[in-house]
């Protein structure tokens, strides 16, 4: 097994790590893996099978055992470990190597380590891995990042262990600098807001039908198999079917409902705010995980604040039809607030990013894989200059025809007491986008009314003030 051939070398061989570190060898790549914790090696040791898999311990062996140049990717958590990992690989390394980063690193941090190992002659990749564990050890979806020059070398490497969609690999070169992890960022908004979504259908479904966890999980069974199939909805349907052995009702009553995140929706939601391009369902994720933690205080207002919270009027079976088409609807509108953010970002980052083919690379291993994803690669691919998803007509077709059954629900759910506030931001946001004149010009005479900020107007060139009141 031992040779100085090995095509890639793994830092980190925690269950990512070692799962795509597996799935390399399972498809005939000779690979190696680092980490310093001795039984994390030897794990990697005993699963690697017949594979020609080796695991050090040394970090000076591991290095001369790869094969030049060389290829090191490390899967080590976000922050101050990747750039402690980058100082003890790096004067081990010669110049032309490639040093990939395939955890969830800030886009910034990404840009500031590839420009001082630029300075060293290293090439430097953020790499999104979208799939979870196991995702990594059979086919993730995988955005990489940085020199289209040095991407050769690890292009193989990464086609053959990539989900399959159609015999098409779940992975494309995504641009230059930090665009990998970009990218990946922007993946994880939609997921946190999807994820929202989802949740709010649950809330929907027992507080406003009263349904309980098996006549839930029937519901979610059947949109699995219709055009919600999805992932997040497949997982969603084992959930609802989970008890603990010997128990008589579903893990999930017992689970607290306090969510937690680790940034990267905070993260899109700050950029966006900073490009100045809305992405409200994404935004009312993240502020939803952050009202979730408040549990003493809501726990205080639900008794303050008594009036019920009613069950929907209306046939059930209509009205799960509607939930169904709202949740659709705003699955829709978050992907397409996460497109336009990265159409955005392609010409403010110069990424000159491929929306086409992000699209393609998330239909299979990626959390966000549904079948969706397939209607905006169409849309994408019919025209990449597309400026936002909702312009197509083939997805307006398909908006148009689930939108009677969103209002239906919004609606209905605001007069019942029931909080669905990602739905509602979706709605919102469409039919503030399908508005020809929004009520912004009242915003523009009120700034200049108190600060003399001053206006444009139809029809006439320049910028105007007024004298609003007599003096
Ligand atoms: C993925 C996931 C992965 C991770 C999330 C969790 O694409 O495989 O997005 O990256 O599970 O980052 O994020 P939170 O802890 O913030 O929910």
């Amino acid at each position: 097994m031992q040779g100085d051939n090995y095509v890639l070398g793994m830092i980190g061989l925690g269950v990512m790590g070692r799962n795509l570190l597996l799935n390399m060898a399972e498809h005939g790549f000779k690979v190696a893996g680092y980490d310093k914790d001795e039984v994390k090696v030897k794990q990697l040791d005993s699963e690697a099978g017949k594979n020609d898999v080796k695991g050090f311990t040394s970090l000076t062996e591991f290095v001369s055992s790869l094969k030049k140049p060389r290829a090191v990717m490390m899967l080590v958590p976000a922050g101050k470990i990747v750039d402690s990992v980058i100082t003890e690989i790096a004067p081990l390394l010669e110049k032309g190597d490639l040093i990939i980063d395939g955890g969830n690193s800030h886009f910034s941090d990404t840009n500031r380590r590839a420009d001082e190992l630029k300075a060293k002659g290293l090439h430097f990749f953020g790499m999104g891995v979208s799939g979870g564990e196991e995702g990594a050890r059979k086919g993730p979806s995988m955005m990489p990042g940085g020199d289209q020059e040095a991407y050769k070398v690890v292009q193989p490497i990464f086609e053959a262990i990539a989900a399959k969609v159609n015999g098409e690999p779940c992975v494309t070169y995504i641009g230059p600098g930090a665009s990998g992890n970009y990218v990946k960022m922007v993946h994880n908004g939609i997921e946190y807001a999807i994820m929202q979504l989802i949740s709010e259908a649950y809330e929907v479904m027992q507080k406003g039908l009263g349904l309980k966890g098996d006549e839930i999980h029937s519901i979610f069974k059947q949109w699995n198999e219709g055009r919600l199939q999805s992932f997040l909805i497949e997982i969603t349907r084992d959930i609802f079917a989970y008890k603990e052995p010997g128990a008589d009702h579903l893990l999930l009553n017992d689970i607290k409902d306090e969510a937690r995140s680790k940034g990267t929706g905070k993260w899109t939601s700050q950029v966006a705010m900073d490009l100045q391009l809305p992405i409200t369902a994404i935004d009312t994720a993240v502020s939803m995980r952050d009202l979730s933690k408040f549990k003493a205080a809501r726990t205080q207002a639900s008794s303050l604040y008594q009036d019920g919270v009613l069950k929907l009027s209306g046939d059930k079976a209509q009205l799960i039809s509607a939930l169904e088409e709202a949740l659709y609807f705003s699955t829709i509108i978050a992907y397409a607030q996460g497109m336009h953010l990265l159409t955005q970002t392609s010409k403010e980052f110069n990424y000159d990013l491929k929306l086409d083919k992000i699209a393609r690379i998330w239909r299979g291993g990626c959390i966000i894989r549904s079948t969706f994803l397939e209607d905006i690669y169409q849309a994408y691919k019919k025209n990449g200059s597309l400026e936002h998803l909702l312009l197509d007509d083939a997805i307006a077709a398909k908006v148009n025809s689930i939108i009677a059954g969103t209002r239906k629900i919004v609606s209905s759910t605001a007069a019942s007491g029931i909080a669905i506030p990602a739905f509602s931001a979706s709605l919102s946001y469409f039919d503030a986008f399908r508005s020809e004149r929004m009520p912004s010009n009242l915003i523009q005479a009120q700034r200049d009314y108190f600060g003399a900020h001053t206006y444009e107007r139809i029809g006439k060139e320049g910028t105007f003030h007024t004298q609003w009141i007599a003096k």
